[in-house]
């Protein structure tokens, strides 16, 4: 993974990537530019937790840098009151044209959303109950050979998010597991 992004990915871009405030590791960063890169498959790419937008940067990064012209829809109510640094973060780094902001929680969003979805990423609320939900409400949308991204599934305060990935995703046999970091899984779907 780490020589074939090589070739995409210059030093200088992934210092800038890695350096937005966030909570995304530097492995973590790798990952999300890779499986946004790397896939042929067509579909919008949804995420669901923005926070200051980190993680909405490095998939709308990957996505300007292949080329193509989806859109990252970024799912995150913002209650915290982090919608403008967002917005503003969005700018810096020159993908406001890439990102659709839905500022509403995942469920509001479900209820409107009506399109395949190639990468689906999950870092919204932690709790065990919320990462099912998110689960049942976006899976079906996912296409064959698209992935579901999730993240914190190894941080112990959030052992909600693992539970709710071993029981939904692990257990039903649909997925492959491509890639397991200490806070981040990837699975492709099979069917
Ligand atoms: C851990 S932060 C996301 C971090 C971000 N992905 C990054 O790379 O820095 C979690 C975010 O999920 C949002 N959130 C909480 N509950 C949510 C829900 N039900 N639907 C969508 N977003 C939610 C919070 O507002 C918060 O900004």
């Amino acid at each position: 993974m780490n020589r074939q992004l090589l070739k995409v990915l210059t030093a200088q871009e992934f210092r800038v990537l890695s350096g937005i405030e966030g909570h995304l590791s530097d492995k973590e960063v790798l990952a999300l530019f890779y499986f946004v890169y790397f896939p042929k498959e067509k579909g919008s790419i949804v995420e669901i937790g923005s926070f200051k937008g980190k993680s909405t940067i490095v998939l709308a990064s990957g996505l300007k840098k292949a080329g193509r012209t989806e859109k990252v829809f970024a799912v995150d109510p913002h209650l915290r009151g982090s919608y403008e640094v967002f917005l503003e973060n969005l700018r810096i780094h020159s993908v406001h044209d890439t990102v659709c902001p839905l500022r509403m929680t995942s469920e509001e969003a479900a209820k409107q959303w009506n399109e395949p979805i190639r990468p689906l990423f999950v870092d919204g609320s932690h709790l065990y109950e919320d990462v099912l939900l998110d689960i049942q409400l976006w899976e079906p949308w996912v296409i064959r050979n698209g992935l579901l991204i999730f993240h914190d599934t190894g941080v112990e305060r959030f052992d909600g998010v693992r539970r709710a990935v071993e029981e939904a995703i692990v257990s039903c046999g649909r997925f492959r597991e491509l890639l397991c970091l200490k806070n981040m899984r990837v699975f492709r779907k099979r069917w």
